[in-house]
């Protein structure tokens, strides 16, 4: 029987987003470990970090079967992906629906033998049951998550006609250096890097299940080789409030005030994962980032992108200067 390192250097896994802020981590975690990587991305969102090696420059629509040959795993990451942009440009958002059931065709018709397919938390909606299992109904509140609904009906076909190739991923909140500042760990650590009051919508006391962005790729790449599901959700099954994130960054830089903004339409209260499956799948990690430890290293990766600049009164983004 092959060892791990084998059967892992005997992989070639495409990554589609392969250069946005998870496939990013996971093209670098799944070279770590031996696998040959094919990143896909358009660039349709301007990275934060560089691209993955050997990135191949298409959008999903564009890939063909041909890109399918010798492709052992895929990760199917590429989605828009905010739930504000969502309720103003809806019909962006049917991109997800259509790239997904082009990428799943390809890989019936190549016959790849895994295909890991990125869902989201926000497809359980405003759940009365909470830790939300991945037996729960679905009740989506945007049109974002009504797009990761409608692709995980397409995977479900594909599970009927092929088994257990196609597994649905249901992320909950990532957050790590690389992730744009539209999310809310790093619109807090920026804000707090720069010195500023830092933006809390609604009361604050929503909660969400938040994983620091290497544990979530470890977890998805331990999923290349664990026995295939239909359904997993990955998180920590734990959650915690906007205030007690905003909290975290008030001991990185005391005296930052909390600026209190309009809650958002159709908020969910609490997003936290039952991790029942995940574990049972990969075994309880040996060591998981503390959210403390997390988000000062997201602080860190956005303080070091700042500059002063004597004109302005806050500390700007280097990019913000070329
Ligand atoms: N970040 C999170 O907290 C989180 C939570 C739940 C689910 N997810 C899911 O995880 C996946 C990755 O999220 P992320 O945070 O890395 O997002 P991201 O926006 O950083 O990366 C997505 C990448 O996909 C690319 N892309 C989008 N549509 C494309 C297309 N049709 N063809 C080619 N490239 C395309 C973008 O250019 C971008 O680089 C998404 O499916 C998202 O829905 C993320």
């Amino acid at each position: 029987m092959a060892s791990p390192r084998t059967a892992a250097r005997t992989e070639r896994v495409l990554i589609t987003g392969g250069a946005g802020f998870i496939g990013a981590h996971l093209a670098a975690e799944l070279a770590a470990r031996g696998c040959a990587v094919v990143p896909v991305d358009d660039l349709r969102v301007a990275p934060l970090q560089p691209p993955p090696a050997g990135l191949l420059v298409k959008s999903v629509l564009d890939l063909a079967r041909p890109d399918l040959d010798g492709i052992t795993a895929v990760y199917h990451l590429a989605s828009h992906k905010s739930v504000p942009e969502s309720f103003e440009r809806p019909l962006d958002y049917l991109d997800n629906v259509d790239s997904g059931r082009h990428l799943l065709r390809l890989c019936e018709q190549a016959g790849t033998p895994r295909v890991l397919v990125g869902s989201t938390c926000e497809v359980y909606g405003n759940s009365l049951a909470l830790p939300n299992t991945e037996a729960a109904p679905l009740a989506p509140r945007s049109p974002y998550a009504s797009s990761k609904v409608a692709l995980e009906m397409i995977a479900r076909n594909h599970q009927q006609r092929r088994g257990s190739r196609v597994t649905v991923v249901r992320l909950f909140n990532v957050y790590g250096p690389g992730e744009r500042a539209d999310a809310l760990v790093p619109a807090l650590c920026l804000r707090a890097a720069q010195g500023r009051g830092l933006p809390v919508e609604g009361t604050g006391r929503q909660c969400r299940d938040f994983s620091y962005v290497a544990d979530t790729v470890h977890k998805l790449a331990g999923l290349l080789h664990a026995p295939p599901v239909s359904t997993v959700n990955l998180g920590s099954g734990r959650s915690r409030s906007v205030l007690e994130v905003a909290a975290l960054l008030r001991e990185i830089r005391p005296g930052l005030e909390l600026e209190f903004r309009p809650g958002r339409r159709d908020e969910i209260d609490e997003f936290r994962a039952d991790t029942t499956v995940q574990d049972g799948l990969l075994g309880l990690p040996p060591a998981v980032t503390g959210m403390r430890e997390g988000v000062r290293r997201t602080y860190d990766w956005w303080a070091a992108r700042l500059v002063d600049v004597p004109a302005a009164r806050t500390p700007l983004l280097v990019k913000e200067l070329t």
